[in-house]
């Protein structure tokens, strides 16, 4: 067998490996300003953007109506039981890195790795979704100011019309298409980061107050123009698709709320975490809770819930605008600050999200999973330059093409997934580790809370549409390739239990097959249900066949080599 895989990381010895003066990073913030962190991550994209597309479903989904009001609700109770056991661990590991850090002391090496790996989803891919929602409000305060991009510099190749094709410089005959406002978003907020962290909160600390005012401005304007007996109007049918529009519509806000937990990948820059970051988490989750219960009243109050579904996607994509506009055509000063507000938000977000995840590199860095590289801190700004100026390349790159549907489903099932096993973790240490001191603990005992926060993220998991699974699962298993390849043998603790220095072959054949594992994910059909996919498979005439088929042996060969390798390079390992 491999050698620790399941290996716990010892609290101690997590809490002492942060000394080395090399890997120290400055600790200058305070409760107030880790709240403003949590703001500053949670309100964005989610509440300007995808609230439409929760309210009125799509063509494949169903809708909230209404009752998006409640989707926030529950969803805002899912998180809770999260922020909950966030608030636990973080108290407890007061170390930047948050769930990935807390699962190594829990779960051991190999969940953690995933964890670390499933995180790059929520900050990253996180990121490119809101990159790409930023440069679509964005795009609209210039038209409203009169400047006009060229489509072709504000699209990408899956959203672009005949006309932005045709129109686009063409080199070899191919169309040149990019979202050039997003990649630029990126570039500028990675300077930012790398500069240092005081500037950036205070940064930060300016636009959570502007986007505070303007979401309170459009709820002023919304009861201004909409007289009560419209809205009330307008509320009925109160949940005209049923449960499965409520729930399905929470699963969508979800992204809305994502960025509470990042508050902890700055624990280590907080003058007194075991206190301040309890108090971030919490504060920054019901401010947002309460705004948002808010915003999604007066949102279905203003219009129909028909006639959003009636919008096209890009309408969809700038929804507070676009019912504003719908009430009051002729408010079009108020409309540019809600445009402006927006832009300003969705910066916010870019840079909790940048903050956080070079952060979590440069923890895996620490722990021996990634190259030491990344976990070294510029001299003089004392900031992880390495990871940072690789988080903005990446995150820039992929969201000049990639279109911000998708990107939301699958930061959603990536962060549900790192929350279900937080909330695991929290049982587990309970268990493994009663006594240890717990600055802050979850109410009502180990069990109930954080056992309902692992249900109710499964359940939201469920109303996801089927294609992020898919991929979901195709990039986990990149991760276990990258793992069995590289962190395996560099890890500390490996190195400590006396794994190999040189990866052994068996693992090197293992990782190729995880890639091939993650090919056929990526190539199945993804509208369709695990359950339909054998279905297809197995019926020569269906319309995707030979798709599905071809993609499933490569499936089950990658699964069964990679089992082989493994079972090789662990016999490798036993004899070394
Ligand atoms: N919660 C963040 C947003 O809505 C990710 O943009």
């Amino acid at each position: 067998m491999l050698r620790g895989i399941f290996r716990t990381k010892n609290l101690d010895e997590i809490l002492e490996s942060v000394g080395g003066p090399q890997f120290a990073l400055k600790r200058t913030l305070t409760a107030f300003s880790v709240t403003l962190i949590g703001i500053g991550a949670i309100i964005g994209a989610g509440i300007f953007a995808t609230i439409g597309t929760a309210a009125s479903g799509t063509a494949e989904r169903a809708g909230a109506g209404p009752s998006l009001m409640l989707s926030f609700v529950i969803t805002a109770i899912v998180c809770g039981f999260t922020a909950l056991c966030y608030a636990e661990l973080a108290s407890m590991v007061p170390i930047s890195g948050s769930a990935y850090t807390y699962s190594y002391a829990t779960l051991g090496e190999l969940v953690a790795w995933i964890i670390g790996w499933d995180l790059i989803i929520e900050y990253a891919i996180g990121n490119v979704a809101v990159a790409i929602s930023w440069a679509e409000f964005f795009n609209r305060l210039l038209r409203n100011l009169g400047i006009h991009v060229p489509d072709w510099l504000t699209s990408n190749y899956r959203t672009a019309t005949e006309e932005t094709l045709a129109a686009a410089p063409h080199i070899f005959g191919i169309p040149i298409v990019f979202n050039v406002l997003a990649f630029g978003i990126v570039a500028l907020i990675t300077i930012v980061l790398v500069w240092g962290i005081r500037e950036s909160s205070n940064f930060n600390a300016i636009m959570v107050l502007i986007k505070i005012l303007v979401l309170l401005f459009f709820i002023g304007l919304a009861l201004y123009y909409v007289s009560p007996a419209t809205m009330t109007q307008n509320w009925q049918p109160f949940q005209p698709q049923g449960w499965m529009g409520t729930l399905t519509g929470a699963a969508v806000v979800f992204f809305a709320y994502i960025g509470f937990d990042a508050v902890s990948t700055v624990a280590e820059e907080t003058k007194n975490p075991a206190r301040d970051l309890p108090i971030g988490i919490i504060a920054s989750l019901v401010i947002c809770t309460i705004l948002y219960i808010l915003v999604a009243g007066v949102f279905t109050g203003m219009v129909p819930w028909e006639t959003v579904r009636g919008w096209t996607s890009a309408q969809r994509g700038e929804s507070l605008t676009m019912a504003l506009e719908t009430v009051a055509p002729q408010a079009l000063w108020q409309n540019t600050v809600i445009a402006f507000g927006s832009v300003i938000a969705h910066t916010a977000v870019l840079l909790v999200f940048q903050l956080g995840q070079p952060r979590i590199f440069f923890s895996m860095a620490r722990d021996g999973l990634l190259p030491s590289k990344f976990a070294t801190v510029h001299p003089r700004f004392k900031t992880p330059h390495v990871t940072t100026i690789l988080t903005g390349v990446a995150v820039g790159g992929i969201a000049a093409f990639a279109t911000v549907d998708e990107m939301v489903s699958l930061t959603n099932i990536g962060t549900l997934f790192a929350f279900i096993l937080v909330c695991v973790g929290v049982m587990v240490l309970r268990h493994k580790d009663p006594d240890r001191p717990r600055p802050f603990r979850v109410p009502f005992g180990p069990y109930l809370l954080p056992g309902l926060g692992a249900l109710s993220c499964a359940l939201l998991i469920y109303f996801l549409p089927e294609g992020s699974y898919w991929r979901f699962v195709g990039w986990l298993m990149l991760g276990l390739a990258v793992y069995f390849s590289y962190g395996y043998t560099r890890s500390g603790i490996g190195q400590k239990l006396g794994r190999p220095s040189r990866t052994p072959i068996g693992l090197k054949f293992a990782a190729v097959c995880f890639v091939l594992v993650a090919i056929g994910l990526f190539v199945i059909p993804h509208d369709v249900a695990p359950r339909e996919l054998f279905a297809e498979a197995f019926n020569s005439s269906a319309e995707k066949h030979n798709q599905t088929l071809y993609g499933l042996l490569i499936i089950i060969g990658g699964l069964v080599g990679g089992a082989l390798g493994i079972a090789l390079g662990g016999s490798k390992t036993e004899e070394t």
